[in-house]
């Protein structure tokens, strides 16, 4: 293995105990408990898992968290009516969506209503807006692309003339990813389902960000040697005998699953010279960025 791995379990306990430290100071100050509304659509598990996890952190680090879940088929009214309440409510000061909503709501009316003040997911139009904008800055960075350049600056990797490839374009995190990139001067490329010859694209890249879902497409030789690879890929995949064939879990009676990165861990960390695993990797900062910008939300409100 030639590769430093960056060890996101270590790095997101550090900012979690910081934001801990924080938190408690302002109480003792008589400063008001920061507080996190989550709101979860209908019953995705995974869904579910992330925001329980979310509203865990919260309890964790002496915020409060106000769990608002709402069945699948609520009317567009219903939620913006939410979104109103929790946006007048001053003991709410980070309101978090989980996405995706279901079909027939219009995600995008509601992430637009959200005020930017509470706006800790960094996905209203007027954060990315500023986001993409130069010398302007948001209020909020979206969570997963903050993490992957906090875990790329806690490991010493120069961004600023740097050519960063950003695999996947979504709201989520390619495409803010690739704008925080831009900011931080890096020369990014958004490689996507259209573009040509992929492997050619990364193998120039100082900095590779993963986030197309996909287990396992970026293969060793496709890695520049050297290059810092983040992998925010989550991915589900059967645990495989010596044979090849799957293996069964006894209890359930079905295959055994495990989780892999959008990056071929076992031939990258022969030829990069940092990477992330999955687990452990940028899967904890998520949570750690959130509640950092759930903080910062009700530093801004204090004022
Ligand atoms: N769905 C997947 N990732 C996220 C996230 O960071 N925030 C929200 N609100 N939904 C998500």
């Amino acid at each position: 293995m030639t590769a430093q791995l960056i060890d996101g379990t270590a790095i997101a306990q550090k900012v979690r105990n910081e934001v801990k430290e924080k938190v408690a100071k302002r109480i003792a100050e008589g400063k008001p408990q920061p507080g996190l509304a989550t709101v979860l659509v209908g019953d995705r598990i995974d869904s579910a898992t992330y925001v329980s996890m979310k509203q865990k952190a919260c309890a964790e680090l002496g915020m409060t968290s106000f769990h608002h879940p709402l069945p699948a088929d609520v009317s567009q009214e219903e939620l913006e009516d939410l979104i109103r309440k929790l946006n007048a409510d001053p003991k709410v000061h980070g309101i978090l969506v989980q996405l995706p909503l279901p079909a027939h709501l219009d995600e995008e009316r509601v992430l637009s209503l959200i005020s930017i003040e509470k706006d800790v997911d960094g996905f209203s139009p007027l954060n990315l807006g500023r986001l993409a904008q130069k010398g302007r800055e948001p209020l909020f960075v979206p969570c997963t692309p903050y993490g992957c350049i906090y875990l790329l600056k806690e490991a010493g990797v120069q961004i600023a003339g740097a050519n960063a490839v950003v695999l996947g374009r979504s709201n989520i995190v390619g495409m803010p990813a690739a704008l925080l990139l831009i900011k931080e001067n890096a020369t990014v490329t958004v490689v996507h389902s259209k573009t040509k010859d992929i492997p050619a694209v990364l193998r120039n890249a100082d900095i590779i960000i993963a986030a197309i879902g996909r287990a396992q497409m970026v293969r060793g030789d496709w890695i520049k040697p050297g290059a810092a690879v983040i992998d925010v890929g989550i991915n589900g995949v059967p645990v495989l005998d010596a044979n090849g064939n799957p293996v069964i879990n006894e209890k359930t009676g079905k295959p055994k699953q495990k989780l892999v990165g959008d990056v071929n861990f076992e031939e990258a960390k022969e030829v990069a010279g940092f990477i992330t695993p999955v687990p452990g990797g940028v899967g904890p900062m998520t949570i750690a960025m959130l509640m950092a910008n759930t903080l910062r939300a009700a530093e801004i409100q204090d004022k």
